[in-house]
């Protein structure tokens, strides 16, 4: 039996109180209709329905960002208006053969594990239709299963239909369902929009079957939390609290790195450790972050799709986009590198310091207060505080290259295109052009006389 997987992604979500499509609004980052779709195609489906409505076109849009082995299998099904989500499922199935089984996602229901849904299709084949429900503490705004005197499923409330009684009952629906595309196409049809609402309820589709017979299982997940829907910003926030802390616990599973407080990091993406690594609170990685091993990031710090070597370490408030630091690198705390940087073993950038697409060679220091844009230099350079390489003369950007164990002082501009031979001094307060035709070794220096006027007396305020 091929399986067919239709996530429902037209609704407009109201109580979210956004011109965002619920669906778009992102949980680490990406849009939560994107994560369902990625664990779904983790199930190996002949296809993927994605029931688009309101703002259809931004979802649409949104799917280009994925990978083309994914998007291949995706067919965008329209419901033009939004009648509840029977309605939504019953517009995919003229693309769904008889003989198949249908998964039904919500594209509300953004960390549901893979696992638990491939656990939950095996389960489903024995039945016309099955369930996944889940125990929540808290259960309202879910619908509610009722179960009759033998424990099996009897039909689903929702919130809003439920009596006092029925509200009590802390077994929810998760809204996925299971069921062979036959009984689905058969079934639809019939469900009617009598309740508060005024939609057609794919949750009444369970109670209906029942009735007349079929085999309606019920299969309740281990864990709520993976499974909650996202109505709301609070849940929204609920639900990426809950990612954040699958993430951190993951890494301390997978790689044993020590983390300050599992419940303050964010990874937006992906990050690689290797053995020893430490994280303190408060730091945030985004695309795709590798480190190796004995790495320390220090709090506050911001990294994006970057690679950092074996023993180094990113002091707080750090913030760095696509560079390589090689092993024993030492950054920050306070300092910025920019997309385009490579920076060999044991380089020290230091506080305020941005650096830009600029190689900075082994052991190369560059402390304090600093600019680095569009540079080269060798290894074991001093980088005085205040340095800067004025790369951009208003049109163009220029290259600044530095050879080996050069000595740049305090408060240098380095003006592009300029070349600082091998050993060169530069004296504090230089302004280095390329007229000046400096050999290896030499000194350098620009710099006025000083003048001392003797006796001198400030100005006074008049009274
Ligand atoms: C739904 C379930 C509820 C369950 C809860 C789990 C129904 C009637 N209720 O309630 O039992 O406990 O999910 O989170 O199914 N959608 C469409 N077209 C529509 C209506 C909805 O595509 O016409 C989509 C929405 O975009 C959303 C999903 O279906 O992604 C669920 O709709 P929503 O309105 O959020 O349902 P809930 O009230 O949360
Ligand atoms: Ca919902």
């Amino acid at each position: 039996m091929s399986l067919e997987i239709v996530i429902l992604a037209a609704g407009k979500g109201k109580r979210m109180l956004s011109d965002l499509p619920k669906v778009l609004h992102p949980i680490a980052g990406r849009p939560m209709l994107e994560m369902v779709i990625k664990t779904a195609s983790l199930l190996d489906p002949a296809h993927i329905h994605v029931v688009v409505g309101h703002h259809a076109e931004l979802i649409e849009q949104s799917l280009t960002a994925l990978p083309d082995t994914i998007r291949s299998h995706i067919d965008c099904v329209m419901q033009p208006e939004q009648l509840g989500t029977g309605h939504a499922v019953s517009c995919a199935l003229p693309n769904i053969k008889d003989d198949s089984l249908v998964l039904v996602l919500y594209g509300d229901t953004p960390l549901t594990p893979a696992q638990v849904l491939g656990d939950f299709i095996i389960e489903s084949q024995k039945h016309d239709l099955c369930v996944l429900s889940a125990y929540a503490d808290n259960p309202f705004g879910y619908g509610r299963i009722v179960r009759d005197n033998l424990g099996k499923l009897e039909y689903i409330v929702e919130e809003r239909d439920a009596s006092e009684q029925t509200k009590l009952i802390h077994e929810i629906n998760t809204g996925i369902i299971c069921a062979k595309a036959s009984v689905l196409k058969k079934w639809l049809p019939k469900i009617r929009n009598n309740n508060s609402q005024g939609e057609y309820y794919l949750t009444d589709l369970a109670g209906m079957l029942v009735e007349s017979g079929h085999d309606v299982g019920l299969s309740m997940a281990p864990d709520f939390s993976a499974l909650t829907g996202v109505n709301t910003k609070s849940q929204l926030a609920f639900a990426e609290r809950t990612y954040q802390h699958m993430q951190a616990e993951q890494l301390m599973r997978e790689y044993g790195v020590t983390l300050a407080d599992p419940s303050r990091i964010d990874i937006r993406g992906r990050l690689t450790c290797g053995k020893d690594c430490y994280i303190d609170v408060n730091c945030v990685f985004e695309g795709e972050v590798e480190l190796g091993d004995r790495v320390r990031i220090e709090a506050g710090c911001v990294i994006k799709d970057c690679k950092i070597g074996d023993d180094s370490v990113i002091s707080p408030y750090t913030v760095m986009e696509s560079s390589l630091m090689k092993k024993r690198t030492t950054i920050g705390p306070f300092a910025r590198l920019r997309p385009g940087n490579v920076l060999e073993d044991e380089v020290h950038v230091g506080d305020f310091v941005e650096v830009k697409k600029s190689v900075i060679g082994k052991g190369t220091k560059a402390g304090h207060l600093s600019y680095l844009g569009d540079a080269q230099l060798g290894a074991g350079v001093n980088v005085g505080a205040g340095t800067i390489t004025c790369n951009y003369d208003g049109a163009n950007k220029h290259r600044t290259i530095i050879g080996d164990d050069v000595f740049i002082g305090s408060d240098t501009q380095l003006v592009a295109p300029v070349n600082v031979p091998t050993g060169v001094t530069i004296a504090a307060g230089t302004t280095y052009t390329s007229r000046i035709k400096a050999t290896e070794n030499d000194l350098v220096i620009s710099r006025i006389n000083g003048l001392c006027l003797k006796g001198y007396q400030r100005p006074r305020k008049d009274k």
